[in-house]
Order: C-alpha cells, then structure tokens, then sequence
C-alpha cells in the first residue's frame, strides 16, 4: 500500500473513534437523564361557563382558578439542571383555556442531581363579579359544560414547556422537553353563584419529551 494512502486511512481511523468516542460521552452522561414529571396535586375552583355576549353565539367566557403543583425530578447521577425558564398552558379539548397567570413559582431554579422540586403554576381566570374568564367557542363551552354537569370529571391537559441546561462539569447542553399532563379533576357545584370545584392529588406521570 502505497505511503499516502495509508497515513490517509490512518487518520480517518483515527477521526471515526473520535468521533465515537465522544457520542458514546454525549450519551452516557446526558441521555439516561430525561427528566420525570408528575402532578402532585391540582385545586380547581369556581368553573363556571357563561355566555357573556349575547348578541355572538360564538363564544362563551370560562371563568376558574386552578392551581397545579407540578414535582419535577432529576434522576441524572452526575448531571444538575437549570431551569431557564417555564411556560405552563391548560388545555381543555386542544382549545387553550389560559397560560399561566403569573408565571411558576419558581420561574427558574437550580436543581441538584436526584432530588425534585414542586413547581407550582396558578391559572387565574376567576374575577369578582365576573369577567376575567377567557373567551373560547361555544362548541367548547358546551363540552365543558356537559363535562362539569356529568357528575364526573372535568378533563384537561397541562402543557408545559420547559427551557434547562443541563450541566457536568464543563460540559452544558441546553435541551428544550415538553411536558404534557393529563388532569382529570372530579368536580362538583361549590353553591348557589359559585360554579365547580375539585381536587386532586393524582401523583400521575406526565409525559416529557425531548
Ligand atoms: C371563588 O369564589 C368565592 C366567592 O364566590 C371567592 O370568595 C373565592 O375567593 C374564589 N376563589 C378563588 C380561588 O378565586
Ligand atoms: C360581542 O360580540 C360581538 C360580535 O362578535 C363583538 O363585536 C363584541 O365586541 C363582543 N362584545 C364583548 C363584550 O365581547
Ligand atoms: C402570583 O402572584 C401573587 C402575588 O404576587 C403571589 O402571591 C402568588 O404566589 C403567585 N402565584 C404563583 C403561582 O406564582
């Protein structure tokens, strides 16, 4: 084999096992890592539907409150976690029914290898007197309605997004999961002029994805 060739070959050896080497690093400390999210408990108060503007069929005011704790968990051994940022949004039948109202609390924080934080997110959407409900289609108004009304359930989705960095030692990745969590909260009437209301303390995992 001629001498060229071979120094040539040589280093593309040579570049392969690096390259290998360092997606076998990347992996081994990053990947095993995803984070794990559960709901630890979700309050919701005075639900009500009302159809506010009479003179458009189209759309009703969903008034509530609702608070979720959400416990977020760092399995990684080695790897600590900022949170940079997260965006919580509630969902009922794909039709968003309110982001957060003020942000989490904690909006960000550091989190340590194996331990968890309870993140709480409040949608506050219920007003004295009324107003401060948001606006969604009738269609879903009479879903929600009927859901509140079933003496059963009232289905909703929490979505929320999250921005981390993941850290080890030197090395930082900066990785965006989106956490879906399914809440099914039983509800029943508060009282005359109060709506619906129920709790939950599901302990239920969400989904993360990457
Ligand atoms: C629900 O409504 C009642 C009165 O109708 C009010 O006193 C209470 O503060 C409301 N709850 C929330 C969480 O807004
Ligand atoms: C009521 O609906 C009409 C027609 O859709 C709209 O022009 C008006 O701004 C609405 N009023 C309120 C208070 O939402
Ligand atoms: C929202 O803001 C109020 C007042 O600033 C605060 O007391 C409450 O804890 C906040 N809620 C969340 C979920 O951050």
């Amino acid at each position: 084999m001629p001498q060229g060739e071979r120094r040539c070959c040589g280093g593309f050896c040579a570049l392969l096992v690096t390259a290998g080497l360092v997606v076998l690093i990347y992996w081994a400390i990053f990947q095993p890592h995803h984070i794990r999210a559960t709901v630890d408990s979700a309050v919701l108060s005075n639900l009500t539907v009302s159809n506010s503007n009479a003179s458009s069929a189209a759309a009703a005011a969903v008034s509530y409150d609702l608070t979720v704790s959400l416990r977020l968990y760092n399995p990684s051994v080695r790897v600590n976690i900022y949170y940079d940022a997260i965006d919580a949004e509630l969902r009922f039948r794909d039709a968003v029914v309110g982001p957060a109202a003020n942000d989490t609390s904690p909006s960000v924080f550091y989190q340590r290898r194996k331990t968890s934080e309870v993140v709480k997110m409040e949608f506050d959407y219920w007003r004295p007197g009324g107003g401060g409900g948001v606006t969604v289609g009738s269609d879903v108004a009479r879903e929600l309605v009927k859901e509140t009304r079933s003496g059963g359930a009232v289905s909703l989705e929490l979505d929320v997004d999250v921005r981390v960095r993941y850290v080890f030692r030197m090395f930082k990745l900066r990785l965006k999961p989106r956490i879906r969590c399914s809440l099914s909260i039983p509800v029943k009437t508060e009282g005359r002029h109060r709506g619906f209301g129920g709790v939950v303390a599901s302990g239920d995992r969400c989904s993360v994805k990457y």
